[in-house]
């Protein structure tokens, strides 16, 4: 019976070790950015990106860096823009309506410079140049997602392509 008991309680205790443990191991852990340990890993294998046109659409069809950019939208972009980009302070970014931007090249400098007297705070220094380029991308694949949202602002411009 003791033999037992004891047999019992060690199983116990390697279960709620191997539990915890697992636990730990399913947790995926955020940083400050909104992003992955893996996915800044990601981000950082790819050096430093320039934000013309030619790679800002070549990273938008980049569905692994879209899903990252999602994650630094939502922790940087989404108090002003909203979670999915329709609107809250900032205006709608998924509708085919823009006050500043007229071109791909225009989101990359928008986002590195703001548009501080408008309420736009700039991202030079905060953020890599490679993740605003990668940011560019996410910005501009979400025109068009959203026929909902913070009612339309400044002129319909013409498509990125
Ligand atoms: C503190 C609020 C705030 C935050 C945070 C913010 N924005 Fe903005 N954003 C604005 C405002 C306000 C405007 C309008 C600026 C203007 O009219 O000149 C704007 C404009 C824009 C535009 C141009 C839209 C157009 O119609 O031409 C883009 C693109 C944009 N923001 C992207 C972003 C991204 C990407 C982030 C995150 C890195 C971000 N913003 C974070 C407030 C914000």
């Amino acid at each position: 019976m003791r033999l037992f008991l004891v047999i019992l309680f060690v199983l116990l205790v390697i279960g709620a070790v191997g539990f915890l443990s697992m636990d730990h191991r399913g947790q995926v852990q955020l940083d400050q950015r909104g992003l992955t340990e893996q996915q800044s890993i990601s981000i950082e294998n790819l050096g430093d990106l320039t934000g013309d046109e030619q790679t800002i659409l070549l990273y938008m069809d980049d569905e692994h860096m879209m899903q990252a950019m999602r994650g630094l939208f939502i922790s940087q972009c989404a108090s002003c823009h909203g979670a999915n980009g329709a609107g809250a302070t900032g205006p709608n970014l998924t509708d085919d309506h823009y006050l500043i931007i007229k071109n791909l090249e225009g989101i990359y400098k928008n986002i590195k410079w703001g548009s501080i007297a408008k309420g736009m705070p700039p991202w030079n220094g905060i953020l890599t140049e490679t993740e605003m380029v990668l940011l560019t991308a996410y910005v501009a694949n979400l025109r068009g997602t959203s026929t909902e949202g913070k009612i339309p602002e400044g002129v319909i411009i013409e498509p990125w392509e």
